[in-house]
């Protein structure tokens, strides 16, 4: 078999078999395929599409590329929650001491930033020293103790899906519906969960921008998930406009700290509500999902949720100090509100950019060697429907730089769009599969 011939047979539309898929994940992960050919062929993949048999071979070879995690010693049923990626998605940094409040046992692998959207880790470790190297008995033990913790991929926890991400974010080829399921699918088969809940986005801000396509990508990891014995749900959520107001690292995490400490923005505690209730009845912890909900709200408004994350933070060699008092977190040198243009209802957001505007300032990579500045990125204090007079701020942008902060002020002025009518809203949660 050789690399060449793969690549050649699938730009002409031909299926690999599973054989094909195993020898060149294999040889990939060993280093025996050169990034260039593998680069090619995921552009070939882009073009062409794989089957859902290539797609759920492509799993597995990509979850047993490494260790296949044994989560047995954990008590309790073990649910994992995991975003296709969006702009301003702090969904997790809520989710998992919040779900960890109520007695479900979070036990989560998570990853670091993806094209323009950001990661769970990377802002994670806006708090000095928190890290997420955790040897398999560290992890065991904080879920057994505080019911949380979160590892980074490991090396060995589906390395070919590490290698693919970091390959894929800078080749301009992540955006492919079979991809995106078989990388999520295969890292959340080796972490060994019990449960899993998929917060599946769509819209602009999204890999899925079209509503079909993310019930078909949703639709492709819950099969391929009972396939493999899982208990997998997938909520389809909004993502034509960012999640909550703040787009970058420690931002975000300073609005995480608002919503644990119950005044976060409506539509992210909407978000981590619906998708906690899920993951709070699949670990046995509620009968119901109206159940579950009233808990969580509870530990949101009495601080539960917050005193969680703190112990996760210290857990984790950060410093909780930071939570309680985020002006200690990273805070960029720059700071100005970008005054609106024009007159009316903000009626679209292009997300993208919002996301790239971000990358821009610094708060994302561009390589895969880039260094992440955890400071910079956007506050919006208008979203979609709101009425804005000229001259009224839409946004703060934070830069460490003021030739950027600059580009970036013309670049967020272009990407609002207004009209004279009140717009009808999409509702944030559009579907709910499994
Ligand atoms: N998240 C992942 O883990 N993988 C992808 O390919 C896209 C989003």
């Amino acid at each position: 078999m050789n690399m060449y011939d793969l690549i050649v047979k699938k730009k002409r539309g031909g299926e690999l078999t599973d054989e094909e898929i195993r020898w060149m994940i294999r040889e990939y992960t060993d280093g025996n395929i050169p990034d260039y050919q593998m680069s090619a062929m995921m552009m070939a993949i882009c073009f062409v599409g794989m089957t859902d048999m290539e797609t759920k071979d492509l799993t597995l070879a990509m979850a047993h590329s490494g260790d296949m995690l044994d989560l047995s010693e954990i008590h309790g049923i073990k649910v994992d929650k995991h975003s296709t990626g969006g702009v301003g998605d702090k969904t997790s940094l809520v989710l998992a001491p919040l779900a960890a409040s109520v007695g479900v046992p979070v036990a989560k692998m998570s990853g670091r930033g993806l094209g323009h959207t950001g990661g769970t880790i990377d802002k994670l470790e806006s708090f000095t020293g928190f890290h997420t190297d955790l040897t398999p008995e560290q992890f065991v033990r904080n879920v057994n103790t505080i019911h949380i913790a979160i590892a980074g991929q490991t090396a060995n926890l589906a390395p070919a899906d590490k290698k693919l991400y970091a390959l894929r974010d800078v080749t301009g080829t992540v955006d492919q519906m079979s991809l995106i399921a078989s990388s999520i699918m295969s890292k959340k088969l080796a972490s060994g969960a019990d449960g899993i809940v998929l917060d599946v986005k769509t819209g602009d801000g999204a890999f899925m921008k079209s509503l079909p396509d993310a019930r078909a990508l949703a639709t492709e990891m819950v099969s391929i998930g009972k396939l493999a014995g899982k208990d997998v749900s997938a909520v389809i959520s909004d993502m034509d406009q960012p999640l909550g107001n703040a787009v970058g690292n420690a931002l975000e995490v300073r609005e995480a700290i608002d919503t644990l400490r119950g005044h976060g923005p409506e539509d992210l505690e909407e978000l981590v509500l619906t998708l906690g209730s899920l993951m709070t009845v699949k670990a046995g912890k509620a009968e119901n999902t109206e159940q579950a909900r009233t808990m969580l709200k509870e530990n949101l408004e009495n601080g539960e949720a917050f005193l969680v994350f703190r112990e996760f933070i210290r857990a984790q060699g950060g410093d909780p100090d930071e939570a309680e008092h985020p002006e200690l977190l990273p805070a960029a040198a720059y700071q100005k509100e970008i005054l609106s243009d024009r007159t009316g209802y903000v009626s679209d957001i292009h997300t993208e950019e919002i996301g790239k505007i971000c990358m821009f300032l610094g708060g994302g990579r561009e390589t895969k060697e880039s260094e992440i500045d955890l400071a910079v990125g956007l506050v919006l204090r208008r979203k979609k429907g709101a009425y804005v007079q000229k001259g009224e701020p839409l946004a703060v942008i934070h830069a460490n730089s003021m030739e950027k902060l600059e580009e970036a002020e013309e670049r967020h002025l272009k990407a609002y769009e207004f009209t004279s009518e009140k717009p009808v809203l999409e509702p944030l949660i559009r579907e709910i599969i499994g």
